[in-house]
């Protein structure tokens, strides 16, 4: 199930009518890496992630995972060529219970050997104790540790995350983190989308900054807190 594709974005740009969100980014990550983005609120975080994903459409660029070509093409083919996207917001079903949220994602599903249900209720076993729960009913760390059990559950070789971090109190943010970790080191590739870049650092082997639609530093965490970039606290 692990892969050994890396997903590579050349010269994409989306916009919102007039309002260019992304002009031109290109980000790799590398097969097996965690790769951070990093940027303040309407920097183009998601924007960017949502057209990798085919959540949204790209105006110009490409985007590629190994030999598949995903630049136009939607969100369901982008996850069956196996990148999985954990939207900003955790977007999970509240009346349907936590079991079905899910086996929501089943269309999507690539063919693998491997009980993913098993792994995600080892992952977090909270969401077994309430497999049978309305997911309106879960804590927010609960949603978020949700919507990352339902991308895994399509077999990914990469998961992609908005800002998994938003609203959780610290100790849950840790929780979170950690099972990124645990995914990372199954074989699975993370790009994960944060504005706070030293939690962001804390995981990631790379690291990008975009600022308004672009991206104005690049490297590892190393790197860049030599160029003051995280020590300055300019992300906060
Ligand atoms: N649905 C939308 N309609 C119009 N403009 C949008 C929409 N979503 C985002 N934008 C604009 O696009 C830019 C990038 O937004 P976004 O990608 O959401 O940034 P981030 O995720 O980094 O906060 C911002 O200027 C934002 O106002
Ligand atoms: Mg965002």
């Amino acid at each position: 199930m692990s892969g050994n594709r890396a997903l590579v974005v050349k010269g994409l740009k989306a916009s919102y009518g007039s309002i260019q969100a992304i002009r031109g980014v290109d980000l790799k990550v590398v097969a097996g890496s965690v790769v951070a983005v990093v940027g303040r609120n309407g920097a183009g975080k998601s924007t960017l992630l949502n057209t990798i994903c085919g959540v949204m459409k790209s105006d110009e660029g490409s985007v590629h995972f190994g030999d598949d070509d995903l630049s136009g093409k939607s969100a369901q083919k982008v996850t069956r060529s196996g990148v999985a996207l954990v939207p900003e917001g955790r977007r999970i079903i509240a009346p349907l219970t936590v079991r079905e949220n899910l086996n929501l994602s089943k269309a999507a599903r690539r063919k693998s050997d491997r009980d993913m249900e098993t792994w995600v209720f080892e992952l977090f076993p909270i969401l077994k104790d309430r497999s049978k729960q309305y997911a309106g009913s879960l804590s927010g760390g609960e949603q978020q540790m949700l919507a990352i059990g339902r991308a895994l559950m399509t077999h990914p070789e990469l998961i992609v995350l908005d800002e998994p971090s938003m609203g959780l109190a610290p100790f849950v943010v840790d929780k979170v983190y950690e099972s990124l970790i645990s995914i990372n080191n199954s074989g699975i590739s993370v790009l994960l989308v944060e504005q706070d870049a030293i939690l962001a650092s804390s995981v990631a082997d790379y690291m990008f900054l975009l600022q308004q639609g672009e991206v104005a530093a690049q490297g590892t965490p190393d790197d860049l807190n030599k160029n003051d970039f995280i020590s300055t606290g300019y992300f906060s």
